[in-house]
């Protein structure tokens, strides 16, 4: 076990803090489905915020899109997902448990969590199954079989349906990608460990066209852009590693294919965040054939047509917040006092609130001061203003949700109007003129 395990101390302080609760709690709750409460979602905004940044808003060759959730049914026809979207299944008639027959050995018997499922003599073991993970829904007011629709299970096919469409309206030539950022569904067999396999969740997915020949070059350099991502975004390098996929694990599109993983502690240990697959030809043909329309590119300076190759990033929008959670959390002892305390130390551009502001007493025109001061940075961050409990107090509640910096308004400030602001990871408090403060956090969070 490399790192420790944080996953139920970061369940609890997600809930107590507001960034992600259990879906229909007072229900009892629906299976692995999670809701982003006021905190969580401005953690997972700020993340798809700098992936659209980086992927489309940084460059001229890749374009944007928003397709829909519910495709043409021949759509999963043609990418492979109704006849090869399957996991072997197998009930237990005893604890009436499921699991994936494949994935046995990951898996604990509910009544003798010792031992595998099978293993324990009460064990009934069906023969597996083929069980497909889209969920299916209906399409109109008839509940028949021409009226079948699936719940996307990936963002990908519908930039592919539209690949011409992008190329030609906004004239791009290849090599160029399309990039989208929306949900998708999968009705896993054994989704868990919190939000990092759920049955609902958002991908940010890019397919980049490329002239086939020049596949492998680009593969390698969406490899080393997307590990860098993810080392900008402030998870720790001895986090990271690539993981090859063997010619036994390549899905059916993919002709090779790395994932980026990262260590969430625990035995859970280094899991898939990211793919970057080169999927070759696969999907724009059977696009082409499926639907009868030519899916090709016209290269008019060497006259000549062809599909393109894609290579696709994939990475989870949900997973990458678990991985930022996990990366950010620590307990520490903090010098001169008893209790120690609990910091997300998150790389200050994705931290949900970016500074707290405190009046040291609730008199002398401190409140007012402190005030005024959150209504000058509320247009240029997310601020938070609290005057309740001790300032320790106060300080841990900030640490706990990953604040970069608390600014105090003291008996010093209403006379010259400084300020002390504290950094969340050294401790260090700088005066500064209140005047002064949007530039000065403008320089250490943008810095
Ligand atoms: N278009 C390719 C594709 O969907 P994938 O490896 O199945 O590839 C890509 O998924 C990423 O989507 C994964 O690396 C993971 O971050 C995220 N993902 C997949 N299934 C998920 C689930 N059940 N819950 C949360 N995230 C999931």
């Amino acid at each position: 076990m490399s790192q420790p395990d944080v996953m139920d101390k970061l369940v609890s302080l997600c809930k107590r803090r507001g960034f992600i609760f259990q879906s229909s709690e007072i229900y009892g709750g629906t299976g692995s489905v999670w809701d982003y409460g006021p905190l969580g979602v401005e953690l997972k905004k700020n993340i798809k915020d700098r992936w659209w940044n980086a992927m489309v808003r940084s460059r001229d060759d890749i374009e944007g899109l928003d397709a829909a959730i519910l495709m043409h049914p021949r759509t999963w026809e043609a990418s492979g997902h109704v006849a090869g979207f399957v996991d072997p299944l197998v009930d237990c008639k005893t604890c009436k448990g499921r699991f994936r027959a494949d994935k046995l050995e990951d898996a604990r018997c509910p009544q003798k969590p010792s031992k595998q499922p099978g293993q324990h003599d009460a064990c009934a073991l069906t023969e597996a199954r083929q069980f497909n993970l889209m969920f299916k829904t209906h399409m109109g007011a008839l509940e028949e079989s021409a009226s079948v629709v699936y719940l996307r299970p990936e963002t990908a096919q519908g930039i592919f349906v539209n690949f011409l469409n992008v190329q030609q309206s906004m004239r791009q030539k290849v090599p160029f990608g399309i990039a989208q950022i929306g949900k998708a569904f999968r009705n896993e067999i054994t989704p868990g460990n919190f939000i990092f396999r759920t049955r609902e969740f958002e991908q940010m997915e890019m397919q980049f066209f490329v002239e086939p020949g020049t596949d492998m070059e680009w593969f390698e350099q969406w490899k080393a852009l997307r590990m860098q991502w993810h080392l900008d975004l402030g998870l720790s390098r001895e986090r990271l590693e690539f993981h090859q996929h063997s010619a036994g694990e390549l899905a059916h599109y993919a002709r090779a294919a790395f994932d980026v993983q990262f260590d969430f502690g625990g035995t859970l240990g280094f899991q898939e965040i990211e793919g970057v697959h080169n999927r070759g030809d696969f999907d724009l043909t059977q696009h082409q054939q499926f639907s009868s329309k030519k899916l090709e590119y016209f290269d008019q300076v060497n006259n000549k047509r062809y599909v393109p190759y894609v290579i696709e990033t994939s990475v989870g929008a949900d997973r990458v917040t678990l991985a930022a959670l996990v990366n950010a959390y620590r307990e520490e002892a903090v010098e001169g006092e008893a209790e120690g305390r609990v910091v997300l130390g998150l790389n200050p551009a994705i931290a949900p609130i970016k500074a707290a502001i405190f009046p040291l007493t609730k008199k002398d025109g401190q409140p007012e001061m402190a005030r005024k001061i959150v209504e000058d940075l509320r247009g240029a961050f997310p601020v938070d203003y609290d005057e309740t409990g001790s300032i320790g107090k106060r300080y841990r509640r900030q640490d706990e949700v990953g604040t970069p910096f608390c600014i105090t308004v003291d008996g010093q400030s209403t006379g010259d109007n400084t300020v002390t602001v504290r950094d969340r990871d050294s401790l260090a408090q700088d005066r500064i003129d209140a005047g002064q403060l949007k530039a000065y956090l403008a320089g250490k969070l943008l810095g």
